[in-house]
C-alpha cells in the first residue's frame, strides 16, 4: 500500500488558487474604489464563474470535492471532537469552514451585482431591482466584507497551526494533490474527468455571460440620439 492518496484533483486545485487570488483582488479592489471598480466588478464576474464551476464540481468531481463528502464531514463535528475522525479530506471543522467561506463569497457577488457605489459603478443587475432595494444590498454587501475577511484570516491561521503545529502539509497537499495516508482505511480519489470539467467551465462561463447580458435583455437600450440636422 503506498505511503500517499490522491486527495484534491487538478480542477479543485485550480479552482481553489484563483479563487483565492480573485477573491483577494476583488476585497482590495472594492476597498481602494474610484477608478479600481471596473476591476472590481470584472474580479466579481470570474469569482461568479469560479463559484459555478465550484458548485457543479461538487456533484461530478472526484471523491474528496464532493459535496456529499464534505457535508457528511460537516456533521462529524462531534466524532471529530472525540479524536475519532479518520476520514481523508476536510475535516469537520474544515468543511464548516469551507462551507461558510463559499457561502460568504456567493453572498458578496448577488449582492454586488446589484449594488452601486453611487458614483459611476453599478452591478449588472442593478437595473432590475428598485433603488431602495439597490441600496440595501450594497450595505449588506459593505458589511458582509468584514464577516469574509474574518473567515479567510481564519483559514489562514487553521493552515498555519496544521502546518507549524501538527507537522500536517496540508498547502502541500493543495498544490501537488497527494496528501500521506494517515489510516490504512483512507483511499484515492476517484471519478472526475477532464471532460466533465471542461463541460462544467463551459457552463460556467455561460452563466458569466448571461448575467453581464440579463439586464440588457430586459430593459431595452436607451434609445438613439436624434439625428443632428446639417443645414
Ligand atoms: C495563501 C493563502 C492560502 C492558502 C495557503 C490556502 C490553503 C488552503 C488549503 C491547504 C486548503 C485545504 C484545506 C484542507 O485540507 O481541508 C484550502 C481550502 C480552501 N480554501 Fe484556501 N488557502 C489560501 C487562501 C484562500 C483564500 C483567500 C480563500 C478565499 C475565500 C480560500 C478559500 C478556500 C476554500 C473555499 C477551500 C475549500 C476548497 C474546496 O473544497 O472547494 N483560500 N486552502
Ligand atoms: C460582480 C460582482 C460584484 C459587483 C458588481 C460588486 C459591486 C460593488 C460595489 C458597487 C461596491 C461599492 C459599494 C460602495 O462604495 O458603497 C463594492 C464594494 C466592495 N465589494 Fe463588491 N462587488 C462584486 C463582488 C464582490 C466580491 C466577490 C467581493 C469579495 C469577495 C466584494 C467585496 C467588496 C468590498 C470589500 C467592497 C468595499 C466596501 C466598502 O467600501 O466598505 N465584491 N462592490
Amino acid at each position: 500500500m503506498s505511503s500517499h492518496i490522491k486527495l484534491w484533483d487538478a480542477p479543485l486545485r485550480i479552482f481553489h488558487w484563483t479563487f483565492a487570488v480573485a477573491v483577494v483582488a476583488a476585497i482590495t479592489t472594492g476597498w481602494l474604489g474610484g477608478g479600481l471598480m471596473i476591476w472590481h466588478g470584472r474580479l466579481g464576474l470570474l469569482v461568479l464563474g469560479l463559484l459555478v464551476f465550484r458548485l457543479l464540481w461538487g456533484f461530478v468531481g472526484s471523491t474528496y470535492a464532493r459535496w456529499s463528502r464534505i457535508l457528511g464531514a460537516a456533521f462529524g463535528v462531534k466524532s471529530y471532537l472525540q479524536g475519532n475522525w479518520q476520514e481523508a479530506g476536510h475535516n469537520p471543522l474544515g468543511a464548516l469552514s469551507v462551507l461558510a467561506m463559499l457561502g460568504l463569497v456567493g453572498f458578496q457577488v448577488i449582492s454586488g451585482l446589484m449594488a452601486t457605489d453611487d458614483i459611476a459603478f453599478k452591478g449588472p443587475l442593478y437595473a432590475l431591482v428598485s433603488s431602495d432595494t439597490g441600496s440595501w444590498l450594497t450595505g449588506l454587501h459593505r458589511q458582509a466584507k468584514w464577516l469574509l475577511v474574518g473567515f479567510i484570516g481564519l483559514h489562514l491561521a487553521a493552515i498555519a497551526w496544521y502546518t507549524l503545529v501538527r507537522r500536517k502539509p496540508l498547502v502541500g497537499a493543495m498544490i501537488k494533490g497527494r496528501a500521506r495516508r494517515e489510516y490504512p482505511a483512507q483511499r484515492d480519489a476517484r471519478g472526475g474527468s477532464l471532460l466533465a470539467a471542461v463541460l462544467i467551465v463551459l457552463l460556467a462561463v455561460g452563466t458569466v455571460w448571461g448575467v453581464q447580458s440579463a439586464a440588457g435583455w430586459v430593459a431595452p437600450p436607451p434609445a438613439a440620439a436624434a439625428p443632428t440636422l446639417d443645414w
